[in-house]
């Protein structure tokens, strides 16, 4: 076998985790602007998952996947200041859950030397949307209230603890009280246990009737309608995933009936879109780190062989924090 044979969890047909299986592909020479990166570290984002179901459309077959951590180890022509042996974030896919993978040199972050593999794989990409969720896409002020779905999750807990470090106090709902319990821990103000009481009602008793000034919402179909009541006159609902599937198509003028609301569906990609807004937004996330402002939680891991069992977990509302994934 070929040293650039690797193994990879690929798909060829969408649908539940089961069509996900481990397969060896060759890996060409990387070419102009890219580089071989040998994975130390995969991500595991609901974006895979996505992807799986084929909501989030791919060519097929594919190999998912779309942010790891490793080690650079070769680079093809134009690579810029990408070299051999960088130790790398991987902020692009299809393509992560691989022993290596051949990635374009422009979504590659070199990690500083503080920041370990596991920590990049766990953190990068869900810090990096806190970051333009809190700081620009709608950009919160000190002694707000905001309400913050699935605060428990892999961006959940870093968003409990970007918000407090702002000055910003955070309702955030979980599942269970477990979950509560770590979304405290990490910051979060008021958890509110979804089976356990309405978060629409918390948050018109916490805020007096006035709302909140915006929703972050990744749940989409379960919290859309009640999110849309928990934001105060000209409030901002930021719907900026789906887990539980996608929110019913609405009318325009129902954004004067809660109160001439905006709202907005933000994706990353449009937050990163130079590489300058690139660095500076990893940037940002490892200064946060560094100074201990926040810190991420691996809730759990799974080998690659296991990557079923992990979509299924997370699919299945059964993980905390972030997941990663050893190749
Ligand atoms: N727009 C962007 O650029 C962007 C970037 C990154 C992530 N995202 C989105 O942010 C969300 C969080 O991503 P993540 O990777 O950190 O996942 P996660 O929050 O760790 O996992 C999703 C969580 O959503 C909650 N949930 C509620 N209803 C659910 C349902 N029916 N099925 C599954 N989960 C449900 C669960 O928490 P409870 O059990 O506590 O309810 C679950 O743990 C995802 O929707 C993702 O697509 C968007």
């Amino acid at each position: 076998m070929s040293a650039n044979t690797v193994t990879a969890a690929r798909i060829h047909q969408h649908g539940g985790p089961e069509v996900i299986a481990l397969e060896q592909i060759a890996l060409p020479d990387p070419g102009p602007g890219e580089a071989r990166v040998r994975n130390t570290a995969i991500a595991l984002n609901f974006y895979d998952i996505y992807e799986r179901t084929g909501l989030y459309p791919i060519d097929l077959p594919a190999t998912l996947g779309c942010e790891s951590a490793g080690v650079v180890e070769a680079v093809g022509p134009q690579a810029g200041d990408i070299r051999v042996g960088d130790r790398v974030a991987v902020l692009s896919g299809p393509g992560n859950y691989a022993e290596a993978m051949i990635a374009p040199v422009a979504s590659l972050v070199p990690l500083p030397d503080g920041i370990d593999e596991k920590t990049a794989a766990a953190a990068m990409t869900k810090a990096m949307t806190v970051e333009f969720l809190l700081e620009r896409c709608f950009k919160v002020r000190r002694g707000q209230t905001i309400l913050f779905h699935a605060a428990a999750g892999g961006v959940g807990l870093l968003a409990c603890q970007w918000a407090r470090a702002l000055g910003v106090t955070t309702i955030g709902t979980v599942s269970t009280r477990e979950k509560a319990s770590l979304a405290a821990e990490a910051g979060c103000d008021l958890p509110v246990v979804t089976g356990e009481e309405d978060f629409v009602a918390v948050v018109e008793r916490e805020t007096k009737g006035k709302g909140v000034p915006v929703v972050y919402d990744s749940i989409g179909k379960d919290t859309f309608e009640g999110s849309l009541k928990c934001l105060a006159r000209r409030g901002t609902m930021v719907s900026f995933g789906q887990s539980s599937g996608e929110p019913e198509p609405f009318r325009p003028r129902l954004l004067a009936r809660h109160g001439s609301i905006y709202i907005t569906r933000p994706g990353m990609g449009d937050y990163t879109t130079t590489r300058q807004e690139l660095l500076s937004s990893a940037g940002r996330v490892f200064a946060m780190l560094e100074s201990g402002k926040l810190s991420v939680t691996i809730g759990q891991s799974f080998a690659l062989a296991d990557i079923a069992e992990a979509h299924r977990a997370l699919e299945g509302r059964a993980t905390t924090g972030s997941t990663i994934i050893l190749p």
